[in-house]
């Protein structure tokens, strides 16, 4: 099921990305601040777990995230912002990490790397700005069905809707939650209008 944020707030910084005067720091920085916001809002149903904690007058239960069953996955490169903003909402989660390279004539995702610890019974986020053919995100996933995750919730900045039908069609039990929903893919398989490369944008390598 796909999920696109309405927010203006949202908006607003998904255009900001946009603007090519947009400096590497300030992307970063908007990547990790919609990151969190994406993750507010994906884990906005979860349970909490009471916990006996000491406050400042005595004992008391409270309710809590159980952070230890999050595992945050993020695909190399572009999606390093949003993990470190999101693990550091919840310093008990575990994260892992793939790496995937688009091959530029047949854009066919291909891994390289990858250091994904045990899934079983975590609730499985995985992290990555954009969703251009599906391609790198569908592969993501299906590693991570391969060790059994209790639930697979992924947060994105950008998509294209020929890449979201794609994820949809393979993995309907996927919960995706976008900030951007853009128009098409160009022939070059890139989001339209889009935002270019993220990890070039975030990374200053040239296009
Ligand atoms: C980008 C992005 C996704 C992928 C999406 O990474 O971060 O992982 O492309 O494209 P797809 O939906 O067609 O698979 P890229 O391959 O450009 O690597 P980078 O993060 O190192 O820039």
């Amino acid at each position: 099921m796909i999920h696109e944020l309405s927010n203006p707030v949202v908006k607003t910084l998904v255009n900001h990305l946009r603007e090519s005067k947009t400096d590497a720091l300030r992307f970063r920085h908007i990547v990790q601040e919609l990151a969190r916001l994406l993750v507010y809002e994906a884990l906005k149903a979860e349970t909490v777990e009471e916990q006996m904690i000491t406050t400042w007058q005595g004992k008391a239960s409270f309710g809590f995230i159980k952070e230890e069953d999050l595992l945050f996955v993020t695909i190399l490169r572009a999606g390093l912002p949003m993990i470190e903003s999101v693990t550091a909402l919840f310093p008990k989660a575990s994260s892992g990490f793939l790496a995937m390279k688009r091959d530029e004539k047949t854009h066919q995702a291909i891994l390289y790397y990858d250091r994904i610890p045990k899934c079983k019974g975590k609730t499985v986020i995985i992290v990555d700005p954009m969703v251009a053919t599906g391609g790198s995100l569908c592969d993501a996933i299906a590693v991570i069905k391969s060790k059994s995750p209790k639930k697979i919730i992924s947060l994105n900045i950008i998509g294209s809707p020929e890449g979201l039908a794609v994820l949809e069609q393979k993995h309907q039990d996927v919960e995706l939650y976008i900030a951007q929903v853009d128009e098409n893919l160009n022939e070059q398989m890139f989001i339209m209008p889009g935002l270019g490369d993220a990890g070039d944008r975030a990374y200053n390598t040239p296009e």
